[in-house]
């Protein structure tokens, strides 16, 4: 499962970085390309020779190297790799990850890795129960890194308590676990739509709604994590994206995004609307601003806008996977299940106004997802990228 991969192995100041030397050795042995990037302080534990000597890289501490001033671009490192293991993670090396404080190498390249990261925290059990330290590491839980817990045992201090790093073996055993259920997407092409659509009354006015696409946005991040090729129809938003392999096209209007949708969706293996689509648009937009002087307000008349959901629902061929969103603010599981079938979707994934802190604009959702067969699993509110690996990975294990 390691085979290939690219994995930086970032080592901080604690003492169970001396296991870091084994956990370098066995994950280069399981076929990995493995990249160490130490804090100033893990050198005090460990000789970064020994590491660049195990994994056949020379170690990156500084931004620059001293004598010949070549910059590490952590930005480089961060698309490199295919995964970030961070083993032993200090308590404060956690709190900069969480809080974004980016003053060593290993930081700056956490935060701009497009990778999975995993974090095995190691330090002193009152410094593990201290609620700092629960606080930060809830705070990566929400970024979508994976927490590998510590373990109780003896410590350092000859205190007996949770603070051990988890054992290098069980570390790539994570790890191997990780790939063989994640990167399962490969060579797969997945279609989002996301963001709301804009119809125009007039050059400066439109009908709208609140969709800030990051619901979209954050599934197609997840998809791109996982190995597939990602189109995503994006309607106007300020949210961007970062991994590579996401291709991003801008649409304003629903007729444009249903033209955008259909001609990703040829060759698409699976699609998931997150947009919210407005159902009306003005059947007769001005050309010129309308004049509020002298002017009685203006009767707009509507039409229907196209269904792309349903549109793509027709066009689906064997093989293709369509997953829809539903927005509801009352009955909400009858709604989602007649739009399953009405749009002959293959899940459809329920989130409610009612429920505080999900839908529009927030950064966490709350959902049901609604199977074919009428099997629902609801969650507990997440973040939204917590929210993209869930779906994921249900989309996964059903298709
Ligand atoms: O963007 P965020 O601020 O992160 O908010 C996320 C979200 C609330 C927009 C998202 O989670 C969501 O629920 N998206 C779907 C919103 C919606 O339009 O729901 P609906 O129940 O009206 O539509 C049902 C399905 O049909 C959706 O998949 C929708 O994309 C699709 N649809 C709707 C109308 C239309 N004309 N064409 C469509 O394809």
């Amino acid at each position: 499962m390691l085979d290939g991969k690219h994995i930086i192995l970032g080592i901080t100041g604690g003492i169970a970085a001396y296991k870091s030397a084994m956990l370098a050795r066995l994950l280069v042995k399981a076929g990995a390309e493995v990249q160490v990037i130490m804090t100033p302080a893990a050198k005090e534990f460990i000789a970064p020779l020994t590491l660049s000597t195990l994994t056949g890289n020379p170690v990156i501490s500084e931004f620059f190297t001293a004598n010949t001033g070549e910059w590490h671009s952590h930005v480089d490192l961060g698309l490199w790799a295919d995964a970030m293991v961070i083993a032993p993670a200090t308590a404060s090396s956690i709190g900069k990850m969480a809080n974004g404080i980016a003053d060593n190498m290993l930081i700056t390249t956490y935060l701009s890795a497009k990778a999975p990261v995993f974090v095995a925290p190691a330090m002193d059990l009152d410094m593990m129960a201290h609620p700092s330290t629960a606080r930060n590491l809830s705070y990566l839980r929400s970024y979508g890194n994976h927490i590998i817990e510590a373990r109780s045992g003896e410590l350092a201090s000859h205190l007996v308590g949770k603070g051990r790093m988890e054992e290098p073996e069980n570390i790539v055993a994570y790890l191997e676990v990780y790939f063989s259920r994640h990167n399962d997407l490969t060579g797969k092409h997945v279609m989002i739509t996301a963001g709301p659509t804009y119809e125009k009354i007039d050059p400066v006015r439109f009908i709208g709604n609140y969709s800030s696409g990051k619901m979209g946005y954050a599934l197609a991040e997840e998809a791109a994590k996982r190995g597939a090729r990602v189109t995503l129809v994006s309607g106007p938003v300020s949210t961007s994206v970062s991994h590579p392999s996401i291709s991003v096209v801008r649409v304003e209007s629903a007729v444009q995004m249903l033209a955008a949708a259909t001609k990703a969706f040829a060759d698409a293996d699976v699609a998931i609307l997150a947009a919210a689509v407005a159902d009306y648009a003005p059947a007769e937009p001005s050309e010129h601003k309308i004049k509020r002087e002298g002017n009685e307000p203006p009767e707009i008349r509507l039409v229907k806008n196209p269904d792309i959901a349903a549109t793509l629902g027709q066009l689906k061929k064997d093989g293709q996977h369509l997953v829809g969103f539903a927005l509801e603010t009352d009955n909400e599981m009858a709604n989602a299940a007649d739009k399953l079938k009405r749009k002959n979707l293959d899940m459809i994934v329920l989130n409610s106004l009612k429920d505080e802190g999900a839908g529009f604009g927030t950064d966490t959702n709350k959902i049901t997802i609604i199977d074919r067969d009428g099997t629902a699993v609801s969650s507990s509110l997440k973040s939204k990228k917590e929210v993209a690996t869930d779906i994921f990975d249900h989309i996964i294990a059903k298709f």
